[in-house]
């Protein structure tokens, strides 16, 4: 039985099992790509830093060193001793650094390398993912929303892989080294310092805290307005024919202004931090420096790890390292916007990572197969022209069933949202080679049994049989193959003509593009464009007018040669004596598939095996022209003229 649910709520901003994702739990798996794509080099850029940092944190012992040295040979007058002790820590101190210059080149040039390798492979991951979504997600999301995940988020990431994390890390580094020194040389001096500086952090929380905020506010606001400046693109000619140019100003304005709004609050408030801090900083070195000389005048006994008496050798770089240890506390409150920012950016990109797939269960594939004049099927990897559904059972046994184009739809019941059913018990049977057509008012259901047909959403109730195979089992994309489909809404990309109608099938000739550009019956027209086949589209074939758009989708399904074809409203914009000319050049398209026809123009569909008359979605009339105009139904009226479609 087939009882799937149709309803199956996008979950944007979910971690896979439907909760809100944690900011500990992105940034852990960002790190766990990170390192999975470069398993060598993060780790190599991370010792760089880590050994650059806790190399800028030496200069203090070197500094307490030779203080102490100078101290020595003033109290003893003998220089000569000076000399000796001195220049070894020199030397040592210029190796050190060219080591650290080495490490710092080697993590910038490292650091970029990886950065952007990072950043390409998630847009591919996005954009591969994206594209097994089902269509529903596109339904739900707005276009330029999901388009700002591969601008703004991905920026931000930039941001926090390639500056916040390597300058926190650094930063901490730093502070962690230099903490331990200056508990090695004084205890209580550095019970000072740490006071200082937690009145820092108090006042950086209470100055900073809230620009986090605003920067996430900014970037929801940016990818607002992303999406209106895109919506307002591709609508332009509605804008300028309903002369909505004001409206659309004042509706720009009210985003654009709330976008300022955020980015100002976010940018004043991070950047007084700054300044806060470093002024505090600069207070906390006048204490220091003015407590130390007294405590050093005092002769108070010193708390160290060091067992060092208090002296001048440790005033001077205790000094040094409080200038270091608040310039990179500063540091780190300053990247804790980036980080919150980036992080918010790496969620939306991992939800949308994270986004189910359409799923497809299906099993039964579609080969190229052999059928002797027994009518046995022997599959083969030569492109014969005969198909066969390639159907493994639990036993281990495969059966192969010919590609006819039996297409059944029993009993199906559909909704796009949950309660609101929109097709109620559709019943159709199409024999290979027969022509359904369905006629009704618009939004009566016509394009969704079509969406059924070829799944792009799932029945909820019913069955849907392809050659007596129920159409969930069938590989999605083997159906789809089967399916030559012209859409409703027709999209051409950017490219020639050529290589638009050649989209129906990749590995088509030159000729055989041509030969189903002559079924379509555009031909014709292509032949008088300024470089016939060659002519280059763009924007949707926007030089193109909507009837030849549709002319060429329709050539661009037949290349395919599928067994069943589906024409929504295919020749809808086509203009009356044109679809004339056109009609023979379809009617041999259509020969010999099973085709499904929707049509507002009458004179389409009278030659159909059965015309199904739809109100509603549900199927009030069914029965060939003749049948129908006996019925006196609805479709009379219709045909009549007593009652119009729209
Ligand atoms: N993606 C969708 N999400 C929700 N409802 C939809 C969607 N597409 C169509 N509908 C609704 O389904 C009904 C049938 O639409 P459709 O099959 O497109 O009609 P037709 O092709 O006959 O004009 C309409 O009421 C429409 O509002
Ligand atoms: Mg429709």
């Amino acid at each position: 039985m087939n009882k799937q649910k149709s309803f199956n709520p996008p979950k944007g901003g979910m971690a896979p099992g439907g909760r809100p994702m944690s900011k500990k739990g992105t940034l852990k798996r960002i790190l766990k790509m990170l390192i999975s794509f470069y398993p060598v080099l993060v780790p190599v850029t991370a010792c760089c830093i880590l050994f650059s940092a806790a190399a800028s944190a030496m200069p203090s012992i070197f500094t307490q060193k030779i203080i102490e040295v100078i101290e020595k040979c003033y109290q003893s007058g003998d220089w000569a001793a000076a000399k000796e002790e001195i220049l070894p820590k020199i030397i040592l101190l210029i190796v050190m650094y060219s080591f650290s210059i080495i490490a710092i080149t080697t993590q910038t040039q490292l650091m970029a390398y990886i950065t952007q390798g990072f950043l390409s492979k998630m847009r591919c991951s996005m954009f591969n993912g994206m594209q097994t979504l089902p269509i529903r997600y596109f339904d739900t999301n707005k276009h330029g929303d999901i388009m700002s995940h591969y601008t703004n988020d991905i920026d931000t990431l930039r941001q926090l892989i390639s500056q916040a994390l390597p300058s926190l890390l650094q930063s901490s580094v730093i502070v962690l080294c230099v903490l331990s020194i200056m508990i090695y040389y004084s205890i209580p001096m550095t019970l000072l310092l740490l006071c200082g500086v937690s009145l820092m952090l108090v006042v950086s929380k209470k100055v900073g805290g809230g620009s986090a905020k605003y920067f996430i506010r900014q970037q929801k606001s940016l990818g607002k307005a992303e999406g209106y400046i895109q919506e307002i693109m591709n609508g332009q000619k509605v804008v300028k024919v309903f002369c909505h140019e004001d409206e659309c100003k004042a509706d720009f304005d009210e985003i654009n202004n709330a976008l300022y709004e955020d980015s100002r609050r976010a940018h004043a408030y991070a950047n007084i931090l700054g300044p806060v801090i470093m002024n505090i900083g600069n207070i906390l070195y006048v204490l220091i420096a003015m407590i130390g000389g007294v405590y050093l005048i005092s002769g108070l006994p010193n708390f160290s790890l060091s067992g060092m008496a208090f002296g001048i050798s440790i005033l001077v770089p205790f000094l040094n390292m409080t200038k270091q240890f608040t310039g990179n506390v500063n540091q780190f409150s300053q990247q804790i916007n980036a980080i919150v920012m980036g992080l918010a950016g790496a969620d939306r990109i991992l939800s949308l990572m994270d986004e189910e797939s359409e799923a497809d269960e299906g099993y039964v594939t579609l080969v190229n197969a052999e059928i002797d004049s027994n009518g046995n099927i022997a599959e083969t990897n030569e492109r014969t022209g005969k198909w066969a559904w390639k159907h493994p059972h639990g036993d281990g046994t495969t059966t192969y069933t010919p590609l006819a184009g039996d297409v059944r739809m029993v009993e199906v019941d559909f909704a796009y949202e949950e309660g609101k059913d929109v097709l109620h018990d559709i019943s159709v049977y199409a024999e290979p080679g027969q022509k359904i057509a369905f006629v009704g008012a618009t939004g009566a259901g016509k394009t969704t049994i079509t969406n059924l047909i070829n799944r792009f959403y799932d029945i909820a109730d019913g069955k849907i049989r392809y050659d007596g195979i129920n159409i969930n089992k069938i590989k999605k994309s083997d159906l789809r193959r089967s399916l030559g489909i012209v859409l409703q809404e027709t999209n051409l990309f950017t490219g020639t003509v050529m290589e638009n109608i050649r989209y129906g099938r990749l590995d088509a000739s030159e000729e055989e593009c041509i030969e189903a550009a002559r079924l379509a019956g555009a031909d014709d027209f292509i032949r008088r464009l300024p470089n016939g086949y060659n002519t280059e589209l763009s924007n949707n074939g926007a030089n193109l007018s909507q009837g030849q758009r549709q002319l060429i989708a329709i050539a661009r399904a037949a290349v395919a040669d599928p067994p069943v074809m589906i024409l929504d409203e295919a020749t809808s914009s086509i203009d009356t004596r044109t679809e004339a000319i056109v009609q023979k050049g379809m009617d041999k398209l259509m020969e010999g598939r099973t085709v499904f026809v929707i049509a507002h123009r009458l004179s389409t569909v009278m030659n159909s095996d059965v015309i199904m008359v739809l109100d509603h979605g549900r199927i009030i009339e069914r029965g060939n022209h003749n049948d129908l105009i006996a019925q006196k139904g609805t479709y009379y009226q219709l045909y009549t003229g007593a009652f119009e479609l729209e």
